[in-house]
């Protein structure tokens, strides 16, 4: 049957919601036009061009829905494409392709327990996962969620954080690296949480994601735990453009990051230098 898109021409979608989750970062609620759900799978990303500025991927933070066509995505203001995001007004038009790449093997993870570990915007695309399993909770076994932060400042999602850590059905760890006068919380960085988590090694999957200088500590950490590298994700974020494996500007020691990843299996990269 022939595709009703192409994946060179971006498809329409309207701004519907917009929310500050902290002095740089966004919160937007989309809906394509089509009226078709986004059909991504948690830890994919899609390319979202805003008119007459340029194109930018972004993960998909919110969960799959099949009978929704809204989603959402959190953006960090770095740039020409993200500043320009930040700047739309609600009812405007944006351009998306995708979704593309791998993602987490969900049926993989039914009847197990499940580790997420958020390095600040990491907390982006695995709230995907996380809202995903919280609504299908009798599929999954112990959930246990740690959130790091740099400052308490560039915290994201504080208010559904608040909201979930009163769940009986799953422990969420929060710390920051650097306190204010109010923190009253963890501090120190992610692997701090570590020692004060139970998990049974054997029945447990990790994912992670988070800045490029965590991935080393935290699978060190998992590794302390007993946890085979096979049941370690994490997710590697690359400058992309095209997003469909033809330019080559997201390779990783011959793999595209955007075809291949951006969600590997520990063991498929751990060998690979340039990696982590
Ligand atoms: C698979 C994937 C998923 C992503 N998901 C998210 C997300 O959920 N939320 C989010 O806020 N961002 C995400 N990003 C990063 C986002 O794509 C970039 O911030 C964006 O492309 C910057 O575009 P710009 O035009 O605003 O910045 P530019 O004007 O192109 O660049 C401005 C500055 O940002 C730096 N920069 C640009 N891209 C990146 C990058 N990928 N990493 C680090 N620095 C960069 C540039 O070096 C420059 O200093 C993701 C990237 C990838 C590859
Ligand atoms: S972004 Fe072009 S090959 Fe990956």
């Amino acid at each position: 049957m022939k595709s009703d898109f192409s994946p060179y021409v971006p498809r329409p979608a309207t701004l519907v919601a917009k929310k500050e989750l902290n002095e740089y970062v966004t919160l937007f609620e989309f809906a394509q036009d089509s009226g078709k759900p986004l059909a991504h799978r948690p830890g994919q990303f899609i390319q979202v061009s805003v008119y007459g500025v340029g194109e930018a991927p972004f993960s998909v933070s919110s969960p799959p829905r099949t009978d929704h066509h809204h989603f959402e995505i959190a953006v960090r203001r770095v740039g020409s494409v993200t500043n320009a995001l930040h700047g739309l007004e609600v009812g405007a038009k944006i351009g998306i392709r995708g979704p593309y790449g791998s993602y987490f093997p969900m049926q993989k993870f039914v009847g197990q327990d499940f580790l997420f570990v958020a390095g600040g915007l990491g907390y982006i695309p695995l709230r995907s996962v996380l809202h995903y399993m919280l609504r299908h909770r009798d599929e999954f076994g112990k959930l246990t969620l740690l959130v790091g932060t740099r400052n308490p400042g560039e915290r994201i999602f504080t208010d559904q954080l608040a909201e979930i850590s009163k769940r009986s059905d799953l422990d969420v760890l929060e710390t920051v690296d650097a306190p204010d006068e109010e923190w009253q919380g963890n501090v120190g960085v992610i692997t701090t949480l570590f020692p004060k988590i139970r998990i049974n090694p054997e029945t447990t999957y990790v994912a992670t994601i988070g800045p490029p200088v965590m991935y080393r500590f935290v699978i060190q950490e998992c590794s302390k735990l007993g946890i085979p590298q096979d049941r370690i994700y994490v997710s590697l974020e690359r400058r992309m453009k095209c997003g469909l494996g033809k330019c080559g500007h997201c390779q990783i020691n011959g793999l595209n990051c955007c075809l291949d990843g951006p969600v590997f299996c520990y063991t498929e990269i751990a060998g690979l230098g340039e990696a982590l």
